[in-house]
């Protein structure tokens, strides 16, 4: 359907003979035939067929058939034959069973014929098809579309990511007001946290040469509000944080951010879990079995060789060192003997594979993406006849593959896939390889289809305190600075930085990590060890956060808390692939928002007045 020159030729009506609207485009049935009715909404698609034209008219709430004919009103229908896609306007008329009912459409026994219709607006020619008959055809490419989200939003795919959005806010509002939690602002113009990213800055007027920072989240702050005395908080708050962007990544993102006073990790688990299964109640109607499994972190590596794990699919980690250390065989013999480890998959029904697939598996993913020495694998042939190593006999004796063959439990037909590497990097690997054999054979909807539970939640508790960063030769957090050391482990933060345990733990949901936190210190002296431990001195520490150990000065309660990201839990919960799907007006990977292009320059008087100069490149 292209537009035709009528676009030129028709203005919009100055004024709405009708003007209250009496249903949406989603709400007629046929138990409404026989009445008269004011529909407004958008031109979703329209057909002239000569004397007849049918428009599907869209709005929020769904689509309805309006059918002008010279038959029903003839000034009307003359008026109709300028209508164009995405037209605004606004229709009288009754409403009539359909002779061709379309089961697919909640409105598809009815029709509206149009007895008077308003043009209120028109539209030029659209850059993309946002109609709801495009929707499967996946559309424009994404650029376009962030640059014209006002359409892109149009189409009911985002509109209904947006709805369950907001009933997601709705959800937690109530839920955490139940609970007797306050929701609390706290201040954008703040001053940097350290959670790990790089700050963004905004420059002072008032203050020469000073900056505030946005917050990479309300951590502190909440925190004194425990000392304040609020008891339970909780804010659904903007974070910003500049760091590499990844399809779960938005340099500004949502947080529901909680903290309570006398917290222990099980009364942050039990409210955290009640609010998972008030949402997928509230949104799917989907009963959350509590409570939740748990897994420590050295085990969610060992198992999954990652610290959040996807429990959709098995695939789990076997260690087979010990079977392997002996074998005569240099890489899994020096491996072992050098602490390293010698991991093993089993990839079921896939021990048929080809040599090129294998040699590609290789090359491409383990060496290149996963960044691995190499992959050694066994295949059972479905046939039953021995199994075919990667490695031959001579050098790995027949016994020794047999013997992890066993022990990992393969059936004839099964692929087990072999890593040798140091650890606890070779666990990682693996964890990758898992993903990327589970994502290769379908490993989740093969499961989900079988029967497994499609929502795979999962506690991940006692996470180390400290992670060694090798190019800045220091600890750092791994949680952040104000994370309490596990109280066994308190004695030897100075000697063993590395060993000492965090009171922290993630929610993970799928594969994602949907929420952190743990129980703080508050306790003066051990935050200033903490600081310590990750190379603050004394001056830095009062000067960054002076603030916060004064408040521990004055009866600071011991409190804990967690906050889960938002705009995450709503890529879930809709199945969206990208957070920029369930944020209204979300940033490209680059960090530009496409429609108002922003970041964006400023004029000289305004950087003059912020005492700022540019440099040249
Ligand atoms: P953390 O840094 O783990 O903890 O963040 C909590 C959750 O926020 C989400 N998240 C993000 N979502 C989208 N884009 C991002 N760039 C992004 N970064 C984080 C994740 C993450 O699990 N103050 C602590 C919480 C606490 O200790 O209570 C904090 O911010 O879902």
């Amino acid at each position: 359907m292209s537009q035709s020159s009528a676009t030129s030729q028709t203005t919009p009506t100055p004024s709405d003979p009708h003007p209250k609207r009496t249903h949406t485009c989603g709400e007629l049935r046929s138990a409404d035939a026989g009445s008269s009715v004011v529909l407004k909404g958008w031109v979703d698609t329209w057909r002239n067929l000569g004397g007849l034209i049918f428009v599907d008219l869209r709005d929020r709430y769904g689509v309805t058939q309006v059918v002008f004919s010279t038959q029903y009103d003839e000034a009307t229908y003359n008026q109709a034959v300028a209508l164009r896609n995405e037209y605004v306007i606004s229709v009288q008329g009754d409403v009539a069973i359909r002779e061709n009912k379309n089961p697919r459409m909640p409105t598809g026994d009815i029709e509206v014929r149009a007895t008077s219709l308003a043009i209120l607006n028109l539209s030029d020619e659209l850059p993309f098809q946002v109609s709801v008959q495009e929707e499967k055809s996946a559309v424009a490419n994404e650029d376009m579309r962030l640059r014209y989200r006002y359409l892109d939003l149009r189409r009911p795919a985002l509109q209904n990511n947006l709805l369950l959005r907001h009933r997601t806010y709705q959800s937690t509002r109530s839920y955490f007001d139940e609970h007797n939690f306050v929701e609390v602002e706290t201040p954008v113009l703040m001053k940097s946290t350290p959670e790990g990213a790089r700050d963004y800055l905004v420059p002072s007027r008032v203050h020469e040469g000073k900056f505030y920072a946005l917050p990479q989240s309300p951590q502190t702050y909440k925190q004194i509000l425990m000392v304040a005395g609020m008891d339970r908080y909780f804010q659904i708050v903007k974070c910003f944080r500049d760091e590499d962007l990844r399809a779960d990544r938005q340099p500004e993102f949502t947080q529901i951010d909680v903290e309570m006073t006398f917290a222990t990790e099980e009364l942050v688990y039990e409210l955290t879990e009640g609010l998972m299964a008030r949402v997928w109640k509230d949104v799917h109607d989907v009963d959350v079995a509590l409570p939740l499994p748990r897994i420590t972190y050295a085990e969610a590596i060992k198992h999954f060789g990652s610290d959040k794990p996807d429990l959709r699919f098995g695939m789990e980690i076997k260690d087979v060192s010990e079977l392997v250390k002996d074998s005569g065989f240099r890489l899994f013999d020096n491996t072992v003997a050098n602490d390293g480890a010698v991991l093993a998959i089993v990839v079921e029904g896939e021990g048929n594979r080809g040599r090129g697939a294998m040699d590609k598996l290789d090359k491409n993913v383990v060496r290149k993406k996963i960044g691995a020495g190499g992959l050694i694998y066994f295949k059972r042939p479905s046939s039953g006849e021995p199994a075919i190593s990667s490695v031959k006999s001579d050098i790995l004796p027949q016994s020794v593959v047999d013997n992890v063959l066993e022990h990992t439990g393969t059936k004839a037909g099964d692929l087990v896939l072999v890593l040798a590497g140091e650890s606890p990097k070779v666990f990682e690997q693996m964890g990758e390889l898992r993903l990327h054999m589970g994502r290769e054979t379908d490993a989740v909807t093969k499961a989900i289809a079988a029967g497994r539970n499609p929502w795979q939640f999962l506690w991940v508790t006692e996470f180390p305190l400290l992670e060694w960063d090798e190019d800045a030769d220091r600890f750092f957090a791994k949680h952040h600075p104000f994370t309490s050391p596990h109280p066994e482990d308190l004695e030897t933060l100075e000697s063993d930085p590395a060993g000492t345990r965090a009171r922290a733990y993630d929610l993970v949901l799928n594969g994602t990590e949907l929420g952190g936190g743990s129980i703080r210190i508050h306790s003066r002296e051990v935050q200033q060890r903490m600081f310590a431990a990750l190379g603050i001195d004394e001056a830095e520490a009062e000067q960054r956060f002076g603030f916060l150990l004064d408040a521990f000065r004055y009866g600071a309660p011991p409190h804990g808390g967690i906050a889960l990201g938002l705009d995450r839990l709503v890529m879930l919960l809709t199945g969206a692939d990208s957070l920029r799907d369930v944020i209204a007006f979300p940033k490209t990977q680059r960090a530009q928002e496409l429609m108002v292009m922003s970041p964006d320059d400023v004029d000289d008087d305004q950087l003059r007045e912020l005492h700022i100069a540019l440099r040249d490149a």
